[in-house]
């Protein structure tokens, strides 16, 4: 596995297909994905007993279908994603459970759907478990601990301690267990989530906290859960997490744990981001180049409806120049700012948190120039908006050196649907 990212900053193809022949194919902006790397990056966490994808970060029904295939089962945050999964063929029951809902609330849609297909629940509050308790006593269950701690890429993904609505206050933990008790429930299961981007030092303290949690629930647990976060490189230089050391933390704490109950326990891991992000690009078009005093702006046709992260989290996403000649000529780098065709002056794909502009080396290029943005996998489509009435883009999965479209661009009939003129 590579060490540090590293990112050129002229891009002529995507997983060996030119981008510019892409570009002919599907209309920009559009999302293209490298199946390769998505099998690739699930391979690489083979050694934990269950990688468990956490589709948040791209659900499209074949990225669910490819994870299926190369063996990890799935997260569900929502109806809709367990629906998603449904859909993309993972049975709903099973040991491991091939889906399980995780999440603070139930809605009515997503209760009934837990309990008409039996679905393992992953339960971050304390009325989660009365909820379910009502409705299908006698299930197992598993119980997200917020720890009193956390730790995230940005201060928005930090899902861990008293600032954060996720999961059963560490505190909360025996009174749990009683509402658990009493609908019959059994808590098989021990689930911790820090946050999204963090790093090895944050990671590690759960297997501590968590140690200690599954102590507290007793016997009944079989199965823990590391949550997801793992960090991958955005920038150059940045690099992985130390995965065998990683996995080495946690075996320690389940073969502890198993020591203490005289039973084995399943250890999950929960990864989004590690799984799809480095296998997404967003291709885009450079539709104007105009200076602003000592700003030179290259305005693409993708925006903040495309990809959000930027604006949400002053996120650094790797940005490349891919030239309409195919790259046969040698261009001079030039410091330049990249935004889109959004009505709001926050619409900046070079800016840093607070919406602070700057500016990026790239490739000199004009109208007409493809710009394509990297690491965008995950967190990129599935946070896309009709904003400015800009349809969702289309998705393509590059499989075997062949492009798919997994998803049509919408249409301005799409943008309307629903909408009622009384
Ligand atoms: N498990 C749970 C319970 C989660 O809440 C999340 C992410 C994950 C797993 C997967 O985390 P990952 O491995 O992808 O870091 N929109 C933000 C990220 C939000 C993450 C929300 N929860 C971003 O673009 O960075």
């Amino acid at each position: 596995m590579p060490t540090v990212g590293s990112f050129p900053t002229l891009c002529t193809e995507i997983a060996g297909i030119p981008v510019v022949e892409l570009a002919r194919r599907y209309t920009t902006p559009f999302y293209v994905y490298d199946a390769a790397k998505i099998v690739e990056r699930i391979g690489d966490l083979r050694a934990f007993d269950v990688v468990r994808y956490a589709q948040k970060a791209c659900s499209n029904l074949a990225i669910l279908d490819l994870v299926r295939r190369a063996g990890a089962v799935v997260d569900t945050v929502s109806a809709g994603e367990i629906r998603r999964a449904l859909a993309a063929g993972y049975a709903a029951h099973g040991d491991p459970p091939p889906l399980v809902y995780t999440a603070d609330i139930f809605d009515g849609e997503s209760l009934d759907l837990v309990r008409t297909h039996d679905i393992h629940v992953n339960a971050g509050s304390p009325d989660m478990i009365e909820q379910l308790g009502e409705v299908a006593p006698g299930r197992n269950l598993t119980l997200r601990i917020n720890p009193g701690f956390g730790h995230g890429h940005s201060q928005k993904t930090n899902t861990g301690g008293e600032q954060s609505k996720h999961g059963i206050w560490h505190e909360q933990l025996d009174a749990c267990l009683r509402r658990a008790d009493h609908h019959g429930l059994a808590v098989t299961g021990v689930h911790m989530h820090i946050g999204s981007g963090t790093d090895l030092e944050h990671l590690s303290q759960v297997c501590g906290a968590l140690e200690k949690a599954a102590l507290t629930v007793g016997r009944t647990v079989t199965s823990i859960s590391a949550g997801g976060g793992l960090p991958v490189p955005y920038h150059e230089g940045q690099s992985y997490v130390d995965l065998d050391e990683y996995f080495r933390l946690w075996d320690g704490t389940r073969q502890r744990l198993e020591r203490a109950f005289q039973h084995p326990v399943r250890l999950e891991i929960e990864p989004g981001r590690y799984v799809v992000a480095e296998s997404g690009y967003l291709v885009t078009e450079i539709r104007a180049v105009k200076r602003m005093g000592q700003n030179l702006f290259y305005l693409v046709d993708a925006g903040f409806n495309n990809l959000a992260r930027p604006i949400l989290y002053g996120a650094h996403h790797p940005l490349a120049v891919a030239p309409l000649d195919g790259g046969a000529v040698r261009r001079p780098v030039q410091p330049v700012v990249v935004g889109g065709p959004l009505c709001e002056s926050g619409d900046i794909f070079t800016q840093q948190e607070g919406g602070f502009v700057c500016q990026r080396d790239l490739p000199a290029a004009a109208v007409g120039d493809y710009l394509v943005i990297g690491c965008a996998g995950a967190y990129g489509f599935v946070m896309g908006s009709n904003y400015n009435s800009k349809p969702l883009a289309a998705e393509v999965l590059i499989r075997n050196g062949r492009d798919h479209l997994i998803r049509e661009r919408q249409t301005f009939e799409d943008l309307v649907r629903g909408e009622i003129v009384p």
